[in-house]
């Protein structure tokens, strides 16, 4: 007989993954995966963690495998500061938090700032990451209207001026789901909001170092630094299973960031720190960087080639100079939950936009007819193929 536990009343609002359920025939033989959200593992820097795992033990000895402070690896919060700057993010080491992996900060950010029913404002779509690490929380959502430049600022000011937001949760730069960067000044109007409204934006930046074509924009840390939360990862430039990010935040707040920290892991793992200093200290990211890029950016390339070619012509979708995904969307109508089985017959997943909209049922019209497509995990002759397949299955899903 099993028990039936009972759990704590904050679980209603966390709910089973949806997307948990879709994603299971990924892994099954010949399916092609455009459903993925995680790097190529052939992205991994394999020769330099070897000799790196050998350098952290001779220069850290024990240390490296002690217990150390919640803020962080003295090494690795000293190498971070330039590699801030690089992105206008200006901080002395001991403004640099280390993190279990940006999802980490995500969630000692909810846990601190998030009472039962608090407002937190979200991109429509988001990252379904972070809605899961604020879900424990109870917050409600309000979502900030977006175009193909991102995050409309009016529609920004409206939500700040009419809820009682706790803070504003975007990803300025190769957004997940969409890819969609915000222009320069896009981030100034948006900024501008943050400081008259007295918000406080958390701006989650993974994707910042895989910028394909285009100009580097900086961080709206750099224009609101007292209201923004600026969190970074080394998940996609280093390897994600090392869990290792950072935060940069207003004094009050990154004090209480180590306070929920300390009862959270009491510290991110030492040794993989130590390995992360060292890959910024010897210059190895800067020298292993282009390779993944040229990895990832002809994969890029071959899936915006081919929804050229193979998408019907009532479908658009973004063109972002970086990141891991493109969007596509529909005309209204169309509806990629529905069309999914019909896709996985043709050996082709993907993940449907409706899930990244908070507070809105996926198969609701205009979310509905949206999805992901990831294109880091296949390689081009694949994507090329996969494209053809699913453009196919969305022609008949519009005419049908
Ligand atoms: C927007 C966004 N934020 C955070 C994360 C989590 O990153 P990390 O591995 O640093 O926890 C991801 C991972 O896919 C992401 O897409």
């Amino acid at each position: 007989m099993t028990h039936e536990w009972t759990m704590a009343t904050r679980t209603a609002g966390m709910g089973a993954n949806a997307i948990r359920e879709i994603l299971k025939v990924t892994g099954q033989p010949g399916m092609r995966s455009l459903a993925g959200g995680i790097p190529a593992p052939e992205a991994f820097p394999m020769e330099i963690l070897r000799s790196l795992t050998q350098e952290a033990i001779d220069r850290f000895g024990s240390t490296a495998f002690q217990y150390g402070l919640t803020e962080g690896f003295g090494p690795l919060r000293e190498q971070l500061v330039p590699f801030l700057a690089g992105k206008g993010v200006v901080a002395a080491p001991e403004q640099v938090l280390i993190t279990t992996g940006s999802q980490g900060a995500l969630s000692t950010i909810a846990q601190i700032m998030v009472s039962p029913g608090d407002v937190i404002a979200v991109e429509a779509p988001t990252y379904l990451g972070a809605i899961s690490a604020f879900n424990p929380y109870e917050p409600r959502y309000v979502t900030i209207a977006t175009d193909d430049a991102g995050v409309i600022p009016e529609s920004l000011e409206e939500v700040v001026r009419d809820n009682p937001v706790r803070f504003v949760y975007l990803t300025p730069t190769f957004q997940n789901p969409t890819g969609r960067t915000l222009s320069g000044a896009r981030r100034a109007a948006i900024a501008d909001i943050l400081v008259r409204y007295g918000v406080l934006c958390v701006e989650d930046d993974p994707y910042n170092d895989l910028r394909y074509r285009g100009e580097a924009v900086p961080a709206l840390h750099a224009l609101a630094p007292d209201h923004v939360v600026y969190l970074g990862t080394v998940s996609k430039v280093f390897a994600p299973g090392l869990r290792v990010g950072f935060a940069v935040a207003p004094p009050a707040i990154a004090r209480w960031m180590v306070t929920a920290k300390q009862g959270i892991d009491l510290h991110t793992s030492s040794f993989n720190q130590a390995l992360t200093a060292l890959y910024l200290e010897s210059g190895a990211l800067a020298r292993h960087l282009p390779t993944i890029i040229s990895l990832y950016k002809p994969r890029q390339e071959a899936m915006l080639a081919a929804l050229e070619r193979h998408f019907p012509p009532e479908m658009r979708w973004t063109r972002p100079e970086g990141g891991m995904f493109v969007w596509a969307e529909g005309p209204a109508g169309l509806d990629t939950v529905a069309m999914y089985e019909r896709a996985v017959a043709r050996q082709v997943a993907y993940v449907p936009g409706g899930f990244f909209y908070a507070g809105v049922s996926a198969r609701d019209a205009a979310a509905a007819a949206t999805m992901r497509l990831n294109f880091t995990m296949v390689d081009e002759a694949t994507i090329e193929a996969a494209i053809a397949d699913l453009g196919a299955v969305v022609a008949a899903a519009l005419e049908g």
